[in-house]
C-alpha cells in the first residue's frame, strides 16, 4: 500500500514537472541591463554604490558634518550613508519609547543597509473576529528613555509576533518597479497560489495609492515613506514624512508633553512628566531624505561567486518544484524618466531599465506562517506574509519573519497553505536533489 502511494505520488510529481504550468522569471525582461550588484563582502571597498546621485567622499566629522539632501537625489551617497549610520540620543528626539538608536543598528550586515538579528515586537487582540491594535499601537517598543515608561502589554493582547530585521540593499530598484509589472506577475500565478498585492498611501504625494512592496506586509510602496515611518516608529523621532505630519501620534498630547504611561501596564511613576522634551517635528525631513537616498543608491545583493556545482544543479529544481511561483526570479525596473511614487519621483538613469533578481513577487500569501497582525491592507491579510525576497539570503542564518528557523530545510517544511504543492514536490525529490536545491537557495 505504502509502495503504491509512493509510486502514485512520484507519477503525480512527474506530471507536475512535465506540464508547462507557468513560466516564471520572464516579467518584462526585454531591453534592460543587469543591475549592479554587491558581492556581500564588507571587506570589498566601494561596491555598495549603484550610481544614483553623486558618490561624494567619506565623511570625516572633524573636518565637516555630513550634509543631508534637500530633495531626493541631490545629496551624496557618502553623506547619506554616514547619516544612516548615526546613533541618535535624547536631545535629537530619540524616544520616549523606541527600538534602537540608529537605522544601522538593525540594518548592518554584511554591510551598511543589510540584515541584523534585532527584532521588533507587535501585539494586539481579537474583537468580534477582527484584529485590533494593542492600546497605544501594535508596535510595542523594546526600550524607553526612562525606566518608568518602558512598554508592557496586558494579558488581553493575545496576538503577539516578533519580526526580525531584513535587508534594504537593492531596494532602490524595487522602488522603481511599476505597479503594472507587479500586477502582471501576480495575474500570471495559478489562482490557488495567487498573491495579494497591497495598495498603500505615498506620504509625500498626498497619500496617493501605490502598490506596496516594502516590509513584511508590503505596507509601504516607497522608500521615503518607509524611512519616515521607521524614524518615528523604530526610533521615536517625529519628522515631516512620518505619516502624522511630524506628530508622534494623533493623540493631542503627542509631542513635547507626550505621556506614554497611558499605554503601559504596571507603570507607577509617570504622572504628567514631559518624557520627550524636543519639539515636533524632531527632524525637518533632511535625515529621512538621506535614509531614503542611501537605500535607493545601494546595489542589489549579488550571487555567490563562484556559484558551487551543487547550486548550479539545484537551480532548475527551484522552478520545477514550484518555488519560483511566488519567489519571482526576475523583474525589470521602469524606464528612466518614468514618473512614479504618485508623481513625486522620476526613475533615475542608474535605476531605470535594470534587471533584478529579488526572488519575491512582493505580494502577500498565506503559507501557514501568518502572524495575525493587520497593518494597512485590511483584515483579510492577518495571516498573510509577503514572499520573503531571497536575494542575499546566504548572508543570514535566522529565517522566516520571526527569525526562529535556522535551516532552509526546516523553512521549506513550514511552507503550507498556498505553498503546500511546492513543499510536497520538494519532499518527493531525491535526497541529493533536495540538498542541491538548498545549495541553490544558499547561493542567492
Ligand atoms: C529595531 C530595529 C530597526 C531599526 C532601528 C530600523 N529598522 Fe528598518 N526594519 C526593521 C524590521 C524588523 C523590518 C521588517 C519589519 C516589518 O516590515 O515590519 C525593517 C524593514 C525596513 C525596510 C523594508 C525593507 C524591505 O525591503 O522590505 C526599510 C526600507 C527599513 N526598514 C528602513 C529603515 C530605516 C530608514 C531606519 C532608520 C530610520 C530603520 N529601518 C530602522 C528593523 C529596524
Ligand atoms: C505560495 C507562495 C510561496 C511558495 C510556492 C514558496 N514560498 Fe517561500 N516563502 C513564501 C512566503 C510568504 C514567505 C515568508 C513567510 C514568513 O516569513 O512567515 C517565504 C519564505 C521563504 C524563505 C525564508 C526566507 C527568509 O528570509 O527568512 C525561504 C528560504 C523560502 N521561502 C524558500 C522557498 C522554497 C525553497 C520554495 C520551494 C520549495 C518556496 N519557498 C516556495 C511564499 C512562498
Amino acid at each position: 500500500m505504502l509502495k503504491l502511494m509512493k509510486v502514485l505520488a512520484l507519477a503525480l510529481f512527474a506530471v507536475a514537472i512535465a506540464l508547462p504550468i507557468w513560466m516564471p522569471g520572464t516579467v518584462e525582461g526585454q531591453g534592460g541591463t543587469e543591475a549592479l550588484t554587491t558581492d556581500m563582502d564588507a571587506k570589498t571597498p566601494n561596491d555598495l554604490f549603484n550610481g544614483f546621485g553623486a558618490l561624494g567622499t567619506p565623511v570625516d566629522e572633524c573636518v565637516a558634518d555630513p550634509e543631508p539632501p534637500t530633495a531626493r537625489g541631490n545629496g551624496t551617497f557618502e553623506d547619506n550613508k554616514f547619516i544612516f549610520s548615526e546613533r541618535e540620543a535624547v536631545d535629537d528626539g530619540l524616544g520616549p519609547t523606541y527600538n534602537d538608536t540608529g537605522c544601522v543598528e538593525c540594518h548592518q550586515f554584511v554591510d551598511v543597509g543589510g540584515f541584523a538579528q534585532q527584532m521588533e515586537f507587535r501585539a494586539g487582540h481579537i474583537t468580534n473576529g477582527l484584529f485590533v491594535d494593542a492600546p497605544g499601537g501594535q508596535l510595542v517598543h523594546a526600550r524607553g528613555t526612562d525606566s518608568d515608561i518602558v512598554e508592557h502589554i496586558t494579558t488581553g493582547e493575545t496576538v503577539k509576533a516578533f519580526r526580525i530585521s531584513i535587508s534594504t540593499l537593492g531596494d532602490g530598484f524595487v522602488e522603481c518597479l511599476s505597479n503594472t509589472v507587479l500586477q502582471n506577475n501576480v495575474a500570471a500565478q495559478p489562482s490557488g497560489q495567487r498573491g495579494t498585492l497591497t495598495s498603500v498611501p505615498v506620504v509625500e504625494a498626498n497619500n496617493t495609492l501605490r502598490i506596496g512592496r516594502f516590509g513584511l506586509k508590503s505596507q509601504h510602496a516607497i522608500l521615503l515613506s518607509f524611512a519616515g515611518d521607521a524614524y518615528l516608529n523604530e526610533m521615536g523621532i517625529t519628522n515631516k514624512f512620518d505619516g502624522t505630519n511630524g506628530r508622534s501620534s494623533s493623540n493631542p498630547a503627542a509631542g513635547t508633553t507626550e505621556n506614554p504611561c497611558t499605554t503601559a501596564e504596571g507603570v507607577v511613576n509617570c504622572t504628567g512628566a514631559p518624557f520627550d522634551p524636543v519639539p515636533d517635528p524632531e527632524d525637518d525631513g533632511g535625515d529621512v531624505l538621506a535614509f531614503a537616498d542611501f537605500m535607493a543608491a545601494t546595489r542589489a545583493p549579488g550571487r555567490q561567486n563562484p556559484i558551487p556545482a551543487a547550486a548550479v544543479r539545484g537551480d532548475p529544481l527551484f522552478n520545477s518544484v514550484g518555488c519560483a511561483v511566488c519567489h519571482t526570479r526576475t523583474f525589470t525596473t521602469a524606464a528612466p524618466g518614468t514618473s512614479i511614487n504618485g508623481g513625486a519621483f522620476s526613475v533615475p538613469t542608474a535605476l531605470g531599465n535594470k534587471i533584478i533578481h529579488p526572488f519575491s513577487d512582493f505580494a502577500l500569501h498565506d503559507i501557514g506562517t501568518g502572524d495575525g497582525i493587520v497593518q494597512n491592507a485590511g483584515q483579510s491579510t492577518a495571516n498573510q506574509m509577503r514572499t520573503a525576497p531571497l536575494w542575499g539570503i546566504r548572508a543570514r542564518n535566522r529565517f522566516l519573519h520571526q527569525g526562529l528557523n535556522i535551516t532552509i530545510t526546516d523553512v521549506i517544511q513550514l511552507h503550507a497553505g498556498q505553498a503546500t504543492t511546492a513543499r510536497n514536490n520538494f519532499n518527493f525529490l531525491t535526497a541529493a536533489q533536495r540538498s542541491d536545491l538548498v545549495a541553490f537557495v544558499l547561493s542567492l
